[in-house]
């Protein structure tokens, strides 16, 4: 399905999407990542901008560059992502969470290479901020939208996850769907609210479920007056 980006839908809004995986140090030269390509976000940034909306990307390691014209800024742990958005979120109107946050880091980063010694070696990790939480808590004006990477219960772990966090909507996928997930151009998602399921997409083009996704975000702060 294609989806048109409605010019000056978000006109005069600021838009803040973070996108792409955390980077979690370890040592010098190493770190711990995961599977996120950032494409997913930096579609939704992209979309948000054609629509006439002030964006603010924030990104981690991604597989792709991020889209021309946009503020984007790099950042590499949960804690950094965390600062980055922080410093937006009073001014901002929608904040969209695409971005795969690491849930632990190591506890320490090593100042210098850690060597080779035992046959086993034990990595101690800690909890890291959960960003979306944390802005869920603190919420005003702001619309606030986050994802679900699911692999199985799709429905369920979604709306856990809207209620948890205080968002209001939550874009979940079944990242072992064909057609669907972290490095595919294409995905499969199911948008929640708060009452339920607000819309499943068929299989789309990331740009294509960025503006579906917009224009459902648009429509929602119009309502609210915001
Ligand atoms: N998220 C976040 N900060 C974290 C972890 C997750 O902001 N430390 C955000 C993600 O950006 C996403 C949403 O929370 O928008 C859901 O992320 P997800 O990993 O699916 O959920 P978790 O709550 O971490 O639960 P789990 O990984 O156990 O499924
Ligand atoms: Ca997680």
């Amino acid at each position: 399905r294609k989806e048109q980006a409605e010019p000056g839908l978000l006109q005069g809004k600021k838009v803040v999407v973070t996108s792409g995986g955390t980077i979690e140090r370890i040592d010098p030269v190493r770190y711990i990542t995961n599977d996120s390509s950032g494409k997913m976000g930096f579609a939704i940034a992209k979309a948000a901008r054609e629509m006439g909306a002030d964006v603010r990307l924030i990104y981690g390691r991604t597989d792709v560059a991020p889209p021309a014209g946009v503020d984007a800024e790099p950042v590499q742990s949960a804690e950094e992502m965390y600062r980055a958005v922080l410093k937006h979120w009073e001014s901002s109107d929608l904040v969209i969470k695409a971005a795969a946050v690491a849930d632990y880091r190591p506890a320490e980063t090593a100042s210098s290479k850690i060597k080779k010694k035992g046959d086993t070696m034990t990595l101690e990790l800690v909890k890291t901020v959960d960003i979306l939480e944390e802005l869920g808590k603190s919420k005003t004006h702001q619309f606030l939208i986050g994802f679900a990477a699911e692999t199985h219960d799709v429905e369920t772990y979604a709306k856990d996850k809207l209620r948890r966090k205080n968002a209001d909507l939550i874009v979940a996928n079944d990242v072992t769907a064909e057609g669907a997930g972290f490095r595919s151009d294409t995905n499969i998602v199911q948008v929640f609210d708060e009452a339920g399921l607000v819309e499943q997409m068929p299989v789309m083009s990331k740009d294509d479920i960025a503006r579906r996704l917009l224009a459902i975000a648009a429509g929602r702060m119009k309502e609210a007056g915001n």
